[in-house]
């Protein structure tokens, strides 16, 4: 891996999308959003009405969808089977759903060969919840944003229509659960990974942030 690899990982609202996007785009860098891939693999799984109860049902389906992510930081997009799903896949069902399928081995196995090919040679910033410790555990600079549970529901919910603080603070509890406490690569801070709390800093001090720790690390 000769490029700049940058893994950003932390639990949903710390600010990871922002700051990963504002980070490539300062240096020049390719941007992949690993969450935006098991979404689509979530928003296809319900389409086709794959009984998300039963993980035989989406390991054995896990295989079908054809998954393409572009990694422009100006306008990330993400393609399930050709059909452009980008809004689709920030519905609410999609949400609800994202951390069951995510669980499961093998829809992690095949995403993470997928995100690895589009590492590649690196020059990119890769969002999500593993990627420090299993996708690029050989990342040039790993950093794990973390954000007060209150924070990061005010955040996300700044984001939506038609939910209460209380009850996204909740729904994200709910995710962030399943994502620390299950089998496959659990969301945990890899080894060498800096702990950036962006409780108290806005978009602009979290991305120089990251830049200084980056340039420290060329
Ligand atoms: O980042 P985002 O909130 O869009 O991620 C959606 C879900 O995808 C997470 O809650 C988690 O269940 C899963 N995910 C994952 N590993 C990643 C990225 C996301 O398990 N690398």
């Amino acid at each position: 891996m000769a490029g700049l690899v940058i893994a950003m990982d932390g639990p949903s609202g710390s600010g990871k999308s922002s700051a990963s996007r504002g980070v490539a785009r300062a240096l020049g860098l390719r941007y992949l959003d690993t969450g935006a891939m098991y979404r689509a693999m979530t928003w296809w799984m319900l389409r086709q009405g794959v009984d998300l109860a039963d993980s035989d049902a989406i390991v054995a389906r896990a295989a079908e969808p054809e998954i393409v992510s572009g990694t422009d930081p100006g306008g990330p997009t993400i393609h399930v089977d050709g059909i452009d799903v980008a809004g689709p896949i920030r519905e609410t069902e999609v949400t609800a759903s994202v951390s069951v399928v995510a669980a499961v081995p093998e829809v992690r196995s095949r995403l993470v060969a997928l995100q690895r090919e589009i590492i590649g040679d690196g020059d990119i910033v890769v969002e999500g919840r593993d990627i420090g410790t299993v996708v690029a555990p050989d990342a040039t600079l790993k950093i794990y944003l973390t954000a007060s549970a209150e924070a990061r529901a005010r955040r996300r919910h700044a984001e939506l229509a038609g939910t209460t603080v209380e009850a996204q603070q909740a729904a994200m509890a709910r995710r962030d659960t399943i994502d620390s406490t299950r089998r496959a690569d659990p969301l945990s801070m890899a080894a060498g990974a800096v702990e950036l709390d962006t409780t108290a800093l806005n978009l602009e001090e979290v991305i120089a942030e990251v830049l200084r720790l980056a340039e420290a690390r060329r």
